[in-house]
């Protein structure tokens, strides 16, 4: 993930967006110790370090100027009322002559392995395509992450370059990145 997005001023607040099966809506309050106990999960902590409710509250909740974070509803018991599987961010580059778009995500243990993660990175990216104008996105998984990897292929995102020793590990060592980039008019799905 990128600082940059961490460290401006709230954004405006996120449409309302559907997929064919998930519902992306506004961060509430009420939602932030929901997405915590999320992002504490193992599966979700390896890749999402260091989330407790006071940096959930102020990135998730607040945001910045450049970014837009929605809650990811869905139901996993088809009889049962739709409830938050995690949560989805948008961070929009402001200098026009780099115009573009990132995006990030995390699912519950419970919820992944369901192509719900594709369903809400679709609709993420049909809005910043279509309502907000970007002809490019991009998203940066942990190189080691191939669930990840593999569900943003699914969405039509392509590797473009490995980041070498791109991201600090809590040990202190670098870890690298793929850069996975998706132009308009590819989204698949
Ligand atoms: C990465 C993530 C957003 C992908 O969304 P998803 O809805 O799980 O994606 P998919 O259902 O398309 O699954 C992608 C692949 O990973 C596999 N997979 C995903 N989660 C799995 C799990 N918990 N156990 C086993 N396999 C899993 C799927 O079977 C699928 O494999 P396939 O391509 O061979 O069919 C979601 O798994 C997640 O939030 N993971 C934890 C946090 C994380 O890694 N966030 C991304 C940081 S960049």
């Amino acid at each position: 993930m990128d600082a940059r997005r961490l460290t401006s001023p709230p954004g405006p607040s996120a449409p309302l967006l559907a997929g064919d099966r998930v519902r992306l809506r506004p961060v509430l309050p009420e939602d932030v110790p929901v997405l915590a106990a999320i992002l504490a999960e193992p599966s979700v902590a390896r890749w999402w370090r260091g989330y407790d409710e006071a940096r959930v509250e102020g990135e998730l909740l607040v945001g910045g100027a450049e970014t837009t974070v929605w809650a990811i509803e869905a139901r996993l018991d088809p009889a049962g009322p739709p409830v938050v599987i995690g949560g989805i961010q948008a961070w929009e580059e402001p200098n026009p002559e780099y115009r573009h778009a990132g995006i990030d995500l995390f699912l519950a243990a419970g919820a992944q392995g369901r192509g719900l993660g594709p369903d809400a990175i679709r609709a993420v990216a049909r809005w910043l395509i279509d309502e907000r104008g970007h002809h490019r996105l991009t998203i940066d998984p942990a190189a080691a992450n191939e669930h990840a990897i593999r569900a943003y292929a699914r969405v039509g995102f392509r590797p473009v370059g490995r980041l070498r020793a791109y991201e600090r590990m809590p040990d202190g060592t670098w870890s690298d990145g793929l850069l996975m980039e998706l132009l308009a008019g590819e989204v698949v799905g």
